[in-house]
This record gives structure tokens, sequence and C-alpha cells, in this order.
């Protein structure tokens, strides 16, 4: 199965891909994961993608575009992944959408978590992150077992640099300029479902079982 995860930033695009990951045993492929791990480790893609993010811009997509093209073409990816961040903006997509075809293949469901602005900047500021397995955590609605530790790989939980409220603000005017469009892009191809992201995180999942079919 082949999903793309649509949706502001800070809807729980990468709360909902990992629990769809597990429970499909597929890929979570998140291109803000991967540019957080390059910005760690120093290397050059990381260092060109850190002047953009902390701004609260996208990463140019010439320099998006080929690191997922390749990602998608890993062993782990035949039998599907979820896209969690990619694509995010039209041109994305097109790329997207010709590189499947090519394969005589699509994206069976872009999934929408649809949240309104005014409830993003809150729970941006709650979020804490784990930059070594990408685990995301929330100080009051999804709170890891040990404070500030990951669960998953017991590495130091951060706030994101760009959860700033005012970075958050510009992401998300970003958002409604150039990644919104793809929600009529995806509705076009009829592979467009949406969800009601401001319920509890385990109700958004259930709505979201519901359409990939348990
Ligand atoms: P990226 O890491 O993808 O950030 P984003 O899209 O802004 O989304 P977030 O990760 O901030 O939010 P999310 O939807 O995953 O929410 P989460 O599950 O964490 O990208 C970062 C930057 O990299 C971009 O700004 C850009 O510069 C660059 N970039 C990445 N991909 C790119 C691309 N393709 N092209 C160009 N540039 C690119 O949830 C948020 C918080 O809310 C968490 O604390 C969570 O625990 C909590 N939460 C989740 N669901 C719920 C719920 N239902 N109720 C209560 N709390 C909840
Ligand atoms: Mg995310």
């Amino acid at each position: 199965m082949k999903i793309v995860m649509l949706g502001a930033p800070g809807a729980g695009k990468g709360t909902q891909a990992k629990k769809i990951a597990d429970k499909w045993q597929i890929p979570h492929i998140s291109t803000g994961d991967i540019f957080r791990a390059n910005i760690k480790q120093g290397t050059e893609l990381g260092k060109k993608a850190k002047a953009f993010i902390d701004k609260g811009m996208l990463v140019p997509d010439e320099l998006t575009i080929e690191l997922i093209i390749d990602r998608l073409h890993q062993a782990d990816c035949t039998n599907g992944y979820v896209l969690d961040g990619y694509p995010r903006t039209i041109p994305q997509a097109e790329s997207l959408t010709e590189v499947l075809d090519k394969l005589d293949e699509a994206i069976d469901y872009a999934v929408n978590v649809d949240v309104p602005d005014e409830n993003i900047v809150n729970r941006m500021s709650g979020r804490r992150a784990c930059l070594n397995c990408g685990a995301t955590y929330h100080i009051k609605y999804a709170p890891p077992v040990n404070e500030g530790i990951c669960d998953r790989c017991q590495s130091e939980l951060v706030l994101r640099d760009d959860d700033k409220p005012e970075t958050v603000l510009k992401r998300l005017e970003v958002y409604h300029e150039q990644t919104q469009p793809l929600i009529d892009y995806y509705e076009k191809l009829g592979v467009l479902r949406s969800v009601d992201g401001t319920k509890d995180l385990e109700d958004v999942f259930s709505a979201i079982v519901d359409i990939l079919g348990a």
C-alpha cells in the first residue's frame, strides 16, 4: 500500500504515519526526519536544508525530489510506504506521479489530516521530538513514559528549532500557499480521503484504519 499523508504542520501527519507504518509493516518515510538527521550529522545536504527549515520555508524542490526518488527505490519499499511531508509542492507531486507511472504503479490513498490553523500553534509548543529515531511526543496529549526520554530509543527529546511560534506561523503561511493545492491534486486523482485531525489521536487513527481497511 502506498500512502501520502497531507496536512498542515502539526496536524499529526508524523504521529499517524508511524502508527500506519507499524500496523501495515511498511516504511515511514518523512522528508522532515531525513533533513533533520542530515542536519544533526552536519552533511552538505543538512547545511543547505537548515537555512530554509529554520526560516519556516520549504527546502527547494531540486534538493528534495532526487532524495526521495532514491529512497523509494530501496528494497524495503517494494510492499509500499507511507510518505509523510512529501510531496509538498505541485512539482513534487507531479514528479512522484511520473516515477510511479513508469513502474505502472500509483498512490493508493492520500490521507488529509484536517486541523484548523488556530489549533496548530498551541500543539507545536508542546511537541517534543526525538532527533535520533523520529518519534514524536506531546507533553500533554502523548507524553513519553519517562519525561524528556524517547520510549523507542532512549535518546533525549528536544523542542524542534522550527517550532517557535513565529516560525510556525510562517510554516502555516507556506503550507496554505504551496502545499494545500495538493488536496485538489489528489482529489482529481480520486485517492483523497480526509479525517478530522482535531479528535483524540487514537480516534484519528481509527478513522484512518476505516479508510485503509483493517
Ligand atoms: P516536517 O518535519 O515534515 O514538518 P511539518 O510538515 O511542518 O509537520 P510537522 O512534523 O511539524 O507536524 P506533523 O503533521 O508531523 O505533526 P506531529 O505528528 O508531529 O518538515 C519540516 C521542514 O522540513 C519543513 O518546514 C520544510 O522546511 C522541510 N521539508 C520537509 N519536507 C519537505 C519537502 N517535501 N519539500 C520541501 N521542504 C520540506 O504532531 C504535532 C504535535 O501534536 C505532536 O506533539 C503530537 O504529539 C501532537 N498531536 C498529534 N496528533 C494529535 C491529536 N490528534 N491530538 C492532540 N495532539 C496531537
Ligand atoms: Mg512530522
